[in-house]
């Protein structure tokens, strides 16, 4: 069903005149300058540097503690362990609950931390801190057929299973099967920067300076452990990626410290092997697919059952199973989601979490299921074009998953490479196509207040809104000009902290659309009080209004993703030549800052396919590789051509700018794509990421 243009009434977007142009990022001097400062490096004069103790068994209880060596080291100020920890408020989540016992959950686990004048005294007395373990039985290597169980509900809230008509049955009658597995490993998110807290704890508050994807977020959970107010400042954030979400084990302990020496700055700055150890990551999965087909490549079941790796002391699961709830039609499908507990650091939210494992094995399917039809891959999406959400039956704001498709194929060239693998061969590489698809929700989270005040002949637009690279006080000083009906050199937006009203987190892909329906409402208000000359001191605010549409359609970003992939014909050795990512994502409200973001996701997705893989070494529960020389990222040397698109998308019912998320869409799709051109490359089907040169040999 098409929405008709007299359904749309009553919804139109704003009028934009700086939204849709490339403002420069307001911040950018501050950071090229090296004088935007981060959580770690905050001046904060005389700040004690805290150095943690960790468990080195993946489970057990702790029998006793000996710190008298660390104690008596010179410029120790404290050694903190359970015995001396105060009792914390109740989060509800385990990696809140830092020395509170004995139990060991994890290996790497904080189990006592030293505070110490120099960062060089504090490791050394750590080191010096005995803690005596009995060791449990633990099992960190996950077994897709091993023990598992039905999760209570999947990361991003939905149910774990999902069940429409008789899809055995129709797998059973179909003329046409395709059956496969696919797994994606462990992955770490490796933000640039690293996590980091500054805490300074006073009489009345404590204040802490965090790496966070949420200034507000982070105030509830530490105001809720310590029971005291807190102020939280989060100005500039290297990178999040999902682990900088919510508060983590380190921030907790930091915090917990500065208590100990009230008046004095505590800070912790994890190294970046610790960040394989205590700030999540996007756990294995497995995924078995099958799709059942006519000979005319229409689906008549789709079918997606996921294995997933969680913590054994917090779940986790990742809902890799979620987009082939809504990408294509079939009358008859399932999915369904199973947990497998390991004794590891708890998982989280990463890069899209679902959507772009979630896409490997379906774009995958898709692509073999093209290859036993002897079909186009992109005509056998375009047939199972839904015209409504499959599982719900609303109808799409907004779907540009076709579109996409055909203008990418376009601009990509796909109609001069031959359908058949294994035809190209320039130079030694074999060269070939492939195409991966993906969709991510649009939606707004619910939370936020902004407030504008003219002063000074300038609109201040004050909202707790988090910058974590992607621009977030740039677009919102043109979603507020364009609001405002004033240019943007009229606006000063003021986020970043919780002494501004309260933001909803830089996450979900759904910062920009929560904020700034929310600053738009705030300057609605404004208008409608003061009209468009104000005196000084005038002021309106305003809560994040629910959007009235929610329930009537289904709302979701779409992509089409192109590689090219040439393999040496010798040595295996895999390298991307070209990318092209096309998106449906709604209205662009600053085509520089969302080229560069798309692009960044293309390159995530990259990494990914060819590269991220973080090992577990089963005997003791760590990650081997936890450092950028084992675990490699994609660098400069990786990236070749990749180029950003989006096709002419004006979508009502989102939110007033008619915008969708980008943060996470980047990536959706591109490892499939990869993949799929791999095999079209050399006739080698790779169904395991990362995909590397023995895969071919
Ligand atoms: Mo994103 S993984 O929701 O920060």
């Amino acid at each position: 069903m098409t929405v008709g243009r007299a359904e749309r009434r009553g919804a139109p977007t704003m009028d934009a005149r700086s939204m849709g142009t490339s403002v420069r990022r307001i911040e950018g001097p501050d950071k090229v300058t090296g004088t935007a400062a981060y959580a770690g490096d905050t001046p904060a004069a005389d700040a004690l540097v805290l150095h943690p103790v960790q468990a080195t068994v993946a489970r057990g209880e702790i029998t006793a503690i000996d710190t008298a060596a660390a104690q008596a080291l010179p410029g120790v100020v404290a050694v903190l362990t359970h015995h001396d920890a105060p009792t914390l408020g109740d989060t509800g989540d385990p990696e809140h609950r830092v020395l509170q016992g004995t139990t060991i959950h994890h290996r790497g686990q904080f189990v006592a931390a030293v505070l110490a004048e120099h960062p060089e005294v504090a490791a050394e007395a750590a080191r010096l801190v005995v803690v005596t373990v009995d060791e449990a039985p633990s099992t960190t290597a996950f077994d897709p057929d091993g023990e598992s169980y039905v999760p209570s509900a999947l990361g991003n809230g939905q149910p774990p299973d999902s069940t429409v008509g008789d899809p055995d049955a129709a797998l059973a009658a179909a003329p046409v099967v395709m059956r496969a597995e696919y797994s994606t490993p462990m992955e770490h998110h490796n933000p640039m920067e690293p996590h980091a807290t500054t805490a300074t704890w006073f009489d009345d508050r404590v204040e802490v300076y965090e790496a966070s994807q949420g200034a507000d977020l982070a105030r509830q959970t530490l105001a809720t452990l310590f029971d005291t107010e807190v102020v939280v400042h989060a100005q500039h954030v290297g990178g999040g990626f999902g682990t900088k979400g919510f508060l983590h084990a380190g921030s907790v302990l930091t915090v917990l410290a500065a208590r100990a020496v009230p008046g004095r700055p505590v800070r912790f700055a994890l190294g970046r092997r610790q960040m394989f150890e205590t700030v999540g990551y996007r756990p294995v999965t497995v995924q078995r697919m099958a799709l059942g087909a006519e000979p005319d490549g229409r689906i008549d079941a789709l079918v997606h059952d996921v294995i997933g790796a969680t913590a054994r002391y917090k779940e986790f699961v990742e809902p890799a199973g979620g987009s082939s709830r809504s990408m294509y039609a079939a009358p008859h499908r399932r999915t369904s989601h199973r947990a497998v507990p390991l004794d590891l650091d708890a998982p989280t939210y990463m890069r899209a979490p679902g959507e772009a494992p979630g896409s490997f094995g379906l774009e995958c399917a898709m692509d073999e299921l093209a290859v036993a039809l002897d079909l186009d891959p992109i005509e056998l999406r375009v047939r199972n074009e839904p015209s409504v959400h499959p599982e719900n039956g609303l109808p799409f704001s907004s779907r540009g998953l076709v579109e996409c498709l055909r203008s990418g194929a376009e601009r990509f060239g796909w109609s001069t490479w031959e359908r058949a693998p294994r035809r190209r061969l320039v130079d030694g590489w074999w060269h070939g196509v492939g195409v991966g698809a993906g969709t991510f929700p649009a939606f707004r989270m619910p939370g936020s207040t902004a407030e504008i005040t003219f002063t000074g002949g300038r609109y201040v637009v004050a909202i707790g809104a988090a910058d974590i690279g992607q621009g977030a006080r740039t677009v919102l000083t043109q979603i507020a000009a364009d609001a405002l009906g004033v240019d943007v050199a009229s606006i000063a937006v003021e986020i970043g902290s919780t002494e501004v009203p309260v933001g909803s987190i830089a996450g979900g892909s759904a910062g920009t659309a929560s904020w700034g329906s929310t600053v738009v409402e705030a300057a609605d208000r404004f208008r409608d009080k003061y009209g468009d000359a104000p005196d000084d001191g005038d002021h309106a605010d305003a809560a994040t209004p629910d959007n009235p549409w929610a329930e009537e359609y289904a709302m979701a970003a779409y992509c089409a993703q192109f590689a090219e992939v040439a393999v040496h014909a010798d040595t295996g050795e895999i390298r991307v030549p070209r990318l092209l990512g096309v998106f449906g994502v709604g209205r662009i409200l600053n085509p520089a800052l969302a080229r560069s973001q798309l692009q960044g996701g293309l390159v995530w997705g990259l990494s990914m396919a060819l590269h991220e893989e973080s090992v577990v070494d089963p005997r003791f529960g760590g990650v081997v590789n936890h450092d950028f020389a084992g675990y490699h990222v994609a660098a400069n040397a990786d990236v070749r051509d990749v180029e950003v698109a989006w096709i002419d998308e004006d979508d009502p019912y989102v939110n007033p700018m008619g915008a969708k998320g980008i943060g996470e869409i980047g990536i959706v799709g591109v490892a499939a794509a990869i993949a799929n051109a791999a095999y079209h490359a050399t006739g080698v089907r790779v169904r395991s990421l990362p995909i590397t040169c023995d895969d071919f040999l």
